[in-house]
């Protein structure tokens, strides 16, 4: 078999994943689209056309006639997915993408419903530092499955979704063929529920490891590990963000320019520098082993850009555990004059402190705009 590829994000989700998993669909190389955490509480958008599409559980794979798998680790919200399908067929036909994609979801993932969203809205109502959470019901979902109380889709009529009824295969996932195939995972290995800022996490796994541990192979047979990361990151929802701006005329300028606002729920992203020391530590627990660093256009605006490439009194790459005493960090950076040669001063900065290499340079949102290295 062929190995299988991972896409993950390095950060706190939106990093560009979406951009980075329709670029390599696109090559052909691939004939299988995987998705193995979260639910609709992930938003991975793709430029199609000059339009913006925002995917949420249906893989990304569709645009290119793929075979789509939800693998069972997915939280799967039904109502919400059945129209998606929908609006992912219009899509398609608007565009002219090929129509052949077929969809497969494992019968054992487990579903969100309505009831799961109404208490997540309360519960985030009840909390005294609330977590900034999509709202869609995700982290009560999970809490569900894991209590052992939740149904899965092999317990649902679903003839009440017609695009659901008439488009999915509901199958035992693992026994498919996984020969050419790109997973994508949702949000971040800062967000995974284990290695993430708890409580302020999601509530699924977002390593490669849990991609094998959902889809049901082996890790053996995994190839390709990339981590998506933004030259600068940005975070939604609570939580520690040791190089967030605080200059709020000058994060603004950066949200703007970059559309940093959530897909899903439109909120405004919190703005940082980027932060080597938590990069390295997302490579670590994970098992990146090659970074694709997007939205390198965006700072091109800035005069000067910083790079935390430390935290004072913390080994490289530790991070601490406890939510207050990661907020109390005091990060160390370098200040970088930002011309034509910026760029690739950052590149070298990772490639050296992360020691992984920068394979993809994505710097803006057209075909051309992304550089292999
Ligand atoms: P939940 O996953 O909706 O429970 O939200 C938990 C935390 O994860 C919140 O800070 C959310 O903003 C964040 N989060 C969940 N999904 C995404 C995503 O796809 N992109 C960015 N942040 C996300
Ligand atoms: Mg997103």
């Amino acid at each position: 078999m062929e190995p299988i590829d991972i896409v993950l994000g390095a950060q706190f989700g939106d990093e560009g994943k979406g951009r980075i998993v329709n670029y390599l669909c696109a090559s052909g190389k691939y004939e299988v689209c995987a998705r193995f955490n979260g639910s609709d509480n992930a938003g991975h958008t793709v430029i199609l056309g000059g339009d913006k599409f925002a995917f949420n559980q249906v893989p990304i794979g569709a645009f290119h006639g793929m075979r789509c798998v939800i693998a069972r680790g997915c939280m799967v919200d039904l109502e919400r997915l059945d129209a998606e399908i929908e609006r992912v067929e219009q899509a398609i036909q608007i565009h002219q993408c090929s129509d052949n994609w077929s969809l497969y979801i494992d019968s054992r993932c487990h579903v969100k419903t309505q009831a799961h969203c109404d208490r997540d809205i309360q519960e985030e109502k009840e909390r005294d530092k609330p977590i900034g959470t999509t709202l869609s019901g995700n982290g009560p979902a999970y809490s569900d499955k894991h209590a052992r109380v939740n149904q899965r889709i092999c317990d649902i009529d679903l003839s009440i979704y017609p695009n659901i009824s008439r488009k999915a295969m509901i199958v035992d996932a693992s026994l498919l063929d996984y020969s050419h195939c790109l997973v994508e995972g949702a949000h971040g290995i800062m967000l995974d529920i284990d290695s993430g800022t708890y409580p302020y996490a999601t509530s699924s796994a977002c390593t490669p490891a849990a991609a094998c541990h959902s889809i049901g192979v082996s890790p053996k047979s995994v190839g390709r590990v990339i981590g998506v990361a933004k030259i600068y990151v940005t975070r939604v929802g609570a939580g520690a963000f040791v190089t967030e701006i605080q200059d709020t005329k000058l994060a603004s300028k950066i949200r703007e320019i970059g559309g940093e606002y959530g897909v899903n729920t439109k909120r405004s992203r919190r703005i940082g520098w980027l932060d080597l020391p938590a990069l390295a530590y997302a490579v670590r627990v994970s098992g990146i082993e090659e970074l694709a660093l997007c939205k390198v256009d965006i700072l091109s605006h800035l005069e000067n850009v910083a790079i935390c490439t430390g935290y004072n009194n913390i080994a490289f790459g530790y991070v601490p555990a406890k939510n207050e005493e990661y907020e109390e960090v005091e990060p160390i950076y370098k200040s970088i004059k930002w011309n034509s040669s910026g760029p690739m001063r950052v590149v070298d900065l990772i490639e050296k402190f992360i020691k992984v290499p920068v394979t993809i340079i994505s710097s803006g949102i057209n075909k051309g705009d992304i550089m292999i290295r």
